[in-house]
């Protein structure tokens, strides 16, 4: 297998190397981001070789084989196992995805897993959604009416409520936001693809009656307009949403209501 290279005055030094089970048959070589703040704060990474024949098909099998068998100290969220919960979304071989739903037989190599990039780590994969929460929390993710509440239900059409797909399935997992250029350099100002594609989804929703004022709160050169139509959100969200299709949606209701 080739030696691991880092990039040279990379700040990340090559870690300890974990090597396979005597008689392991198909091994496949691990190299993952580990940080510990409380380590001095130099980043490393660690290369381990594990035996696919003795492992679940998903990066996140992997993962929680060298948490429970070699380093129990390697530490990452997960909850679900089946892209659901958005708490597994890292960088794998170059691409933010969830570790639970990414084959390790469609990795090429070695698998290089990296923290989602441009948030603050708080140790080895797990960074620090705090910002992002807060984001998500200011487009008012909740469905507003002022007229009477309905006896039983608020009514749509199949028309209606066939406009919220593509959006509702969002997971708040961060892999379009923290791929998006514009957000790793405003990410204080901009609000992202993630905030903006769940923005979208209440200012879409028939039944909500505060779009006049969800679409005020947007109407700003860096909450809304840091979108370059770059695609990176698009083309890396792991539930196949378009997030840059919904921010254009939403650039086009500005345009249309000073018609
Ligand atoms: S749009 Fe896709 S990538 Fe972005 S937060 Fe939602 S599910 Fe994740
Ligand atoms: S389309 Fe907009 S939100 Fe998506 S990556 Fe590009 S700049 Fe970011
Ligand atoms: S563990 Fe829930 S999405 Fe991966």
């Amino acid at each position: 297998m080739a030696e691991f290279a880092l990039p040279k005055n990379s700040r990340v030094q090559p870690g300890r190397k974990h090597p396979a089970k005597a008689g392991a048959k198909n091994v496949k070589e691990f190299r993952i981001y580990r940080y510990e703040p409380e380590d001095g704060g130099n980043p490393r990474v660690d290369t381990f070789e594990i035996d696919l024949a003795d492992c679940g098909p998903m990066v996140l099998d992997a993962l929680i084989k060298i948490k429970s068998e070699v380093d129990s100290t390697l530490t990452f969220r997960r909850s679900c196992r089946e892209g659901i919960c958005g708490s597994c979304a890292m960088n794998i071989d170059g691409h933010n995805t969830l570790a639970c739903t990414r084959a390790i037989e469609d990795v090429d190599g070695a698998v290089s897993i990296y923290p989602l990039p441009h948030m603050a780590v708080v140790k080895d994969l797990v960074t620090d959604f705090t910002q992002f929460w807060a984001q998500y929390e200011s487009i008012e993710p909740w469905l507003q009416t002022y007229t009477t509440v309905p006896e039983k239900e608020f009514d749509q059409s199949v028309e209606e409520r066939g406009k919220l797909d593509g959006l509702y399935e969002c997971i708040l997992c961060a892999c379009c936001s923290t791929a998006c250029p514009s957000y790793w350099w405003n990410s204080d100002k901009y609000l992202g693809p993630a905030a903006l594609l769940q923005a979208y989804r209440w200012i879409a929703d028939s039944r909500d009656e505060a779009t006049g004022e969800r679409l005020d709160e947007l109407e700003d050169p860096f909450k809304l307009y840091r979108c370059h139509t770059i695609m990176n959100c698009t083309n890396t969200c792991p539930k196949g949403l378009n997030p840059a299709k919904a921010i254009g949606e939403i650039k086009k209701l500005i345009v249309e209501r000073k018609a």
